[in-house]
């Protein structure tokens, strides 16, 4: 059948996790703790609220509701305060030469990201044109590894789900992408992304030549 991709956004198209890092780590110190990169390992891919209980968790940290909701605020403030400049010099390596190749080819592409920023900073980096639609944590009731949000952007391309590709950086991602019965493309290391159907480091291990076979095959 005729095949659509589904793109992550945060550390597949671009390396917004820093600035996540950045505006969680601190809120933490802020609160009195330490907050590392290999803690935040543990954010990707995850819901802002479900990102701040594991923080508080970190912290040991018992909040009211209406402290909690602040800290929210909070993280998002600082964060578009990070993402303000960005521009399409963080887009990644070939991430653009890639969707070029789809909309060449006529596939319909999708975005499906937990992120509730993700159309203004693909605004930001001039790629909102490639995508066809839009899918992110405005959309989902269930977050990753919950197949939802990429169910919904097939159903929006109408691709049937056995015949959507995915590009995901977070083990939850995969899983989620596994379980809508996707083909699952990991971006990153295999130790972390071991349930994809193939793991790529970054995209300009991906050539034309994989994408055209992904686009032709029949198994599907
Ligand atoms: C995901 C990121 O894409 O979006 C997570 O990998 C992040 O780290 C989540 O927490 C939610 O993003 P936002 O922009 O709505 O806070
Ligand atoms: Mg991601």
């Amino acid at each position: 059948g005729k095949k659509g991709f589904i793109f992550d956004l945060d550390g597949v198209i671009v390396d917004t996790a820093k600035y996540h890092y950045l505006a969680w780590k601190k809120l933490a110190n802020q609160l009195g703790f330490e907050f590392t990169p290999e803690q935040n390992e543990m954010f990707k891919g995850v819901s802002r609220k479900r990102c701040l209980n594991i923080l508080l968790d970190i912290g040991g940290i018992k909040a009211s509701q209406e402290q909690f909701d602040t800290w929210m605020v909070d993280k998002n403030d600082d964060y578009l305060e990070y993402i303000d400049n960005m521009d399409e010099s963080e887009i990644l390596p070939d991430v653009k030469k890639t969707l070029q190749y789809l909309k060449e080819n006529n596939i319909p592409i999708a975005l499906g990201s937990a992120s509730k920023n993700a159309q203004p900073i693909l605004e930001k980096v001039g790629l909102l044109h490639y995508f066809d639609t839009i899918v992110d944590g405005n959309h989902v009731t269930k977050a990753k590894p919950d197949p939802e949000v990429f169910l919904i952007a097939a159903q929006a391309i109408r691709i049937t789900p056995e015949n959507c590709i995915v590009f995901e950086d977070s083990l939850a991602g995969i899983q989620a992408a596994n379980s809508a019965n996707m083909i699952s493309v990991g971006i990153g290391e295999h130790t972390i992304l071991k349930d994809a159907d193939f793991v790529f480091k970054d995209f300009t291990q991906i050539s034309l030549e994989f994408l055209e076979k992904l686009i032709n095959s029949k198994k599907s």
